[in-house]
C-alpha cells in the first residue's frame, strides 16, 4: 500500500530555543520573564525562523530550572503572570509566529499538590501518581541509577518501608502512566494549554514514562547503573503516549507534537515520528551526534572530557536517518540546546570562532529537516566559564572531579573540561548589547561566569557577523528546496561535508570545510554552471574545482537537472 503523506505546517518549521530564565529579564531582578520574551519578539523573528519553543515557565521550585513542576496550571512568578504568557502567545502570532511549549510528563515536584498528598497517605487518592515499591534487604528495592547520579530510589522519611521512584532529581517523582487517571489528567493539563492558543508542545523525556518490573536489578558491577532497558524506550511508552496524543488531535488537528527522545536510534525515531503511529511529529535525539574524546584520559569518565566532531561518522549517521526518514517524517536539526554544551565550546575551533560557527550551521540547517536554534547560537555565543564546581549543581561533575582530583589533574584542568562539555555553562545569559550583564537585565543575572564579548547590537550592525550570515541562511532555508525537497549525502573525502539538495527541477549543493585546513572539491559538470547563492570563508573555483579555505563552504544552484 502506498501512503500519501500530508504536508503539515511543522514540516517547514525553523523553531528558536527560548530557555526563559536566560533571555531577556524586564523587571531587574536578574531572572529573564516572559515581559522580556515579548520584548524580542522581532528579534526572533528578524533571524528567519517561524516558531518558538520556550523551556518550562510553570510554576517551580526551580530545583531543575521549572522541570519540576508544582502547579501546572499557571505561571511562575519569576516568569510573570498568565496575563503575560497570554499576550506573548498573541504578540508571536501577531508576527506570523507558532509558539511551542515545553510540557513535562514524566515527573512532577515534590511539592505538586498530588504528590504532597500521597507521600503521607498510602490511603491518598494520588498514592497511585507515583510509583512505589518496598525496600529489598534494608535497602533500596534495585540497584537502579538516576540520570543525576546515584539511585532511583527515596523515602519521604528515613523509616519508610516504602521507597518512591525518581528517574531524576530526588524532588522530582516520577508519575504513574499505568494508571489510567494520570494518563487523563496529564491530557487535561495538556488541554488547557492548548487552549489557550499553544500551537504545540516539546514533550519532556516522555520516552521514560513507562518502566519494567522493580522486582530485578539491572546487570552491571557499578552501585547505581544507568538501567535503560528497564526505563527507556519500552513499548508501553508508545500505547500510553497515544492516548496523550490523539485526545490532543481531536481537540487541534494540527498540534504539533516534538518529542524529546534522547536515546532513540533511528528504528525508534521513526516509531515515534511515523505519521501512522499518531504519536510524535518529530523527535529530538542525542544519538545524531558522532563525538571523538579532543585529547583522552585513561581512567577518567568520557562524559566530561572535551570532544570534537567526528566528521566521518556524523556524515554516515546523518546519511542513514535521512535516507530512512525520506518520504515518512522529518529530522530535527540541531546543535545544542540547554542539555549541551553550546556549539562553538563543543565542536568549534577556538581559533576560527566566526568561520566555524558559520560552517557548522550551514552544514546541518540547510539539510532535510526542522533545524532548532539555542538562543544566543546565532551570535556565536559560547559557553560561559564558571569556576567553582558547586556552580554546576550536578552530582554527576563532584564524582567527576573526584576522580580527576585524585588522578592529578589540576583543578584548572578540570574546570576547562567542564566547562567545554557542560551543560550548566550553556545556560548562560543573551548577550543583547555592551551594557552591563550584556543588556541581560540591569541586576546581576542568575546565574555568572565569565563568556565572550558577542552581542546583538554590535553583529547587527557588521556584514560579515555570525548574526547575520545566520539571517541569509534561514532565507535561504525557507524554501521548499532546502526544507522538503530530497538529500543525498556525498561520499566525499573528509574533513569536507558535501550533500545535494533536490525538489522538482531544482538541485542545490552544498559544500562544507569542517576543518581549519585547505581541501580541495571537484564539481560534476551539471554542477559547473550553477549559479553560486551564498558562499562564506576563503574560496577559488576553477573549472569547477573548488578551493575551500578554513571552515568556508559554498551552495550552488543549479535549474533542470
Ligand atoms: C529533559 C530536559 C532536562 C531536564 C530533564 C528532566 O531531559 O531537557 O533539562 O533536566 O528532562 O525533566
Ligand atoms: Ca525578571
Amino acid at each position: 500500500m502506498e501512503i500519501f503523506y500530508m504536508e503539515e505546517w511543522f514540516d517547514k518549521a525553523i523553531i528558536y530555543q527560548v530557555y526563559p530564565k536566560s533571555f531577556k529579564d524586564s523587571n531587574g531582578d536578574g531572572i529573564g520573564d516572559i515581559r522580556g520574551i515579548i520584548e524580542k519578539v522581532a528579534y526572533i523573528k528578524s533571524l528567519g525562523v517561524n516558531t518558538i519553543w520556550v523551556n518550562p515557565m510553570y510554576v517551580s521550585p526551580q530545583v531543575d530550572n521549572g522541570y519540576d513542576v508544582s502547579n501546572y496550571f499557571a505561571i511562575d512568578e519569576s516568569m510573570g503572570t498568565m496575563e503575560d504568557f497570554e499576550e506573548l502567545v498573541k504578540v508571536v502570532h501577531d508576527h506570523g509566529m507558532k509558539i511551542i511549549m515545553d510540557f513535562v510528563l514524566n515527573h512532577t515536584s515534590d511539592q505538586h499538590p498530588w504528590f504532597q498528598d500521597a507521600k503521607n497517605n498510602p490511603h491518598s487518592l494520588y498514592r497511585n501518581y507515583y510509583l512505589w515499591s518496598k525496600g529489598k534487604n534494608g535497602s533500596e528495592p534495585n540497584n537502579w541509577g538516576s540520570f543525576f547520579g546515584g539511585s532511583v530510589w527515596s523515602r519521604v522519611h528515613k523509616n519508610d518501608s516504602e521507597y518512591y521512584f525518581h528517574l531524576f532529581n530526588k524532588h522530582m517523582p516520577d508519575l504513574n502512566w499505568k494508571n489510567p487517571e494520570v494518563q487523563q489528567s496529564v491530557t487535561d493539563i495538556a488541554k488547557f494549554w492548548v487552549a489557550k492558543g499553544i500551537d504545540g508542545f516539546r514533550l519532556d523525556a516522555f520516552i521514560h514514562i513507562s518502566k519494567a518490573d522493580f522486582n530485578q536489578d539491572y546487570i552491571s558491577h557499578e552501585k547505581h547503573p544507568l538501567a535503560e532497558p528497564y526505563y527507556a524506550n519500552r513499548s508501553e511508552v508508545q500505547s500510553y503516549l497515544r492516548y496523550f496524543t490523539s485526545e490532543l488531535r481531536k481537540e487541534k488537528p494540527d498540534i504539533y507534537i516534538l518529542g524529546e527522545a534522547s536515546s532513540a536510534d533511528i528504528n525508534l525515531a521513526l516509531d515515534y515520528s511515523n505519521p501512522q503511529s499518531n504519536l510524535c511529529d518529530q523527535v529530538i535525539t542525542f544519538r545524531l551526534f558522532a563525538d571523538k574524546l579532543k585529547n583522552p584520559i585513561v581512567n577518567l569518565p568520557s562524559e566530561f572530557q572535551p570532544v570534537t566532531l567526528d566528521v566521518q561518522l556524523f556524515k554516515k549517521q546523518m546519511a542513514e536517518w535521512q535516507a530512512n526518514m525520506e518520504g515518512i517524517c522529518y529530522p530535527t536539526l540541531y546543535w545544542s540546546n540547554h542539555d549541551t554544551a553550546r556549539l562553538i565550546s563543543r565542536y568549534g575551533d577556538s581559533d576560527y570562532p566566526i568561520n566555524s560557527a558559520k560552517a557548522l550551521a550551514t552544514v546541518l540547517y540547510l539539510q532535510r529537516g526542522v533545524p532548532i536554534i539555542y538562543f544566543g547560537e546565532e551570535l556565536g555565543m559560547q559557553n560561559a566559564y564558571l569556576d567553582r564546581f558547586e556552580q554546576f549543581e550536578d552530582q554527576n561533575v563532584d564524582d567527576f572531579a573526584n576522580i580527576a582530583l585524585k588522578n592529578g589533574i589540576s583543578k584548572n584542568k578540570i574546570l576547562n573540561m567542564l566547562n567545554s562539555t557542560h551543560k550548566m555553562s550553556a545556560r548562560n545569559v543573551m548577550h543583547w548589547s555592551k551594557k552591563d550583564n550584556f543588556g541581560f537585565s540591569n541586576h546581576d543575572p542568575w546565574i555568572g561566569g565569565k563568556s565572550t564579548d558577542v552581542n546583538v547590537d554590535e553583529e547587527d550592525s557588521q556584514s560579515d557577523s555570525v548574526l547575520n550570515y545566520y539571517r541569509e541562511l534561514l532565507k535561504i532555508k525557507q524554501s521548499n528546496l532546502y526544507s522538503i525537497g530530497k538529500e543525498t549525502i556525498d561520499n566525499c573525502e573528509d574533513p569536507i561535508f558535501s550533500f545535494s539538495r533536490s525538489y522538482n527541477n531544482y538541485e542545490a549543493k552544498v559544500i562544507v570545510n569542517l576543518s581549519c585546513d585547505s581541501q580541495q572539491y571537484q564539481l560534476d559538470n551539471e554542477m559547473k554552471n550553477g549559479k553560486r547563492i551564498l558562499s562564506e570563508g576563503q574560496l577559488q573555483i576553477k573549472n569547477g574545482n573548488i578551493q575551500l579555505g578554513p571552515w568556508s563552504s559554498i551552495i550552488i544552484e543549479s535549474k533542470e537537472k
